[in-house]
């Protein structure tokens, strides 16, 4: 059985009123898995509050003439336990390619942090019908037979601030985790953990997390709020009993 994640993506926002309080909705939960992608300014303060994070971006690096950057070995200093790789916004804004995101999962698995990578099509690349050709593109240069978590994020359903975009239906959601799984490796089929991210709110979140394909979230929005993020949390927590 693979445990669920539910993961906060706080992107370049502040910490939620409270986020920092014993028991907040953040915090490390029993049945489940949960972690938080803060700033680099709150990161520091999640650890200390043994709230389960890590960077959103860290430079493959440990150190160097690299300036406005942060090492991935940094953020392991300070307690990180995770990293995001290869957010949408970090391929788009910042040209990362899909070579430059596997680097950064391969670096970050050395100095022991567990990535979380996406990778999702664009409305056009889905109008295009290449949506299953970029997905393949971007797992090639994965490591794939190491303990990684995918998150599937279709980019036209990444909400950028706007609550009215629609998510992926759960079926649409279904069959595109079950293709990313056939990709992976066969030993590594049962056991790699899918997120699916874009706009994962409380009113979708129990249809798309019982998917037998879908292991969790990837939670962008929502997670700024943190009684929509209890409530997410709470559908993972409910399916699992
Ligand atoms: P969203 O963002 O939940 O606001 O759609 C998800 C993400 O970008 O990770």
């Amino acid at each position: 059985m693979r445990k669920y994640l539910i993961a906060g993506n706080w992107k370049m926002n502040s910490a939620p009123g409270g986020a920092f309080d014993p028991g907040s909705p953040y915090q490390a939960h029993a049945d489940i898995d949960v972690v938080v992608f803060p700033t680099y300014l709150d990161l520091e303060r999640c650890i200390k509050a043994k709230i389960i994070s890590g960077p959103q971006f860290g430079h493959i690096e440990e150190h160097g003439a690299h300036t406005g950057d942060i090492s991935l070995k940094m953020c392991k200093d300070l307690g990180s336990i995770y990293c995001l790789c290869g957010h949408s916004d970090r391929r788009g804004e910042h040209s990362e390619t899909s070579e430059e995101v596997a680097a950064q999962v391969t670096a970050a698995l050395e100095y022991g942090l567990h990535p979380i990578v996406c990778i999702g099509e664009t409305l056009e690349q889905k109008q295009a019908g290449k949506t299953e050709e970029v997905l393949k593109e971007m797992m090639a240069p994965l490591p794939l037979e190491s303990d990684i978590t995918i998150a599937y994020e279709p980019v036209w359903a990444i909400s950028r601030g706007d609550p009215d975009t629609p998510a992926a239906t759960p079926d649409d959601a279904q069959n595109m985790h079950a293709l990313i799984r056939s990709l992976l490796p066969k030993d590594r089929r049962s056991v790699t953990r899918i997120l699916y991210g874009g706009s994962m709110k409380p009113d979708n979140a129990e249809a798309l997390l019982s998917q037998p394909d879908i292991d969790g979230g990837l939670v962008g929005g929502a997670s700024l709020k943190p009684e929509a993020f209890q409530e997410i949390v709470d559908a993972a927590s409910k399916l699992t009993k």
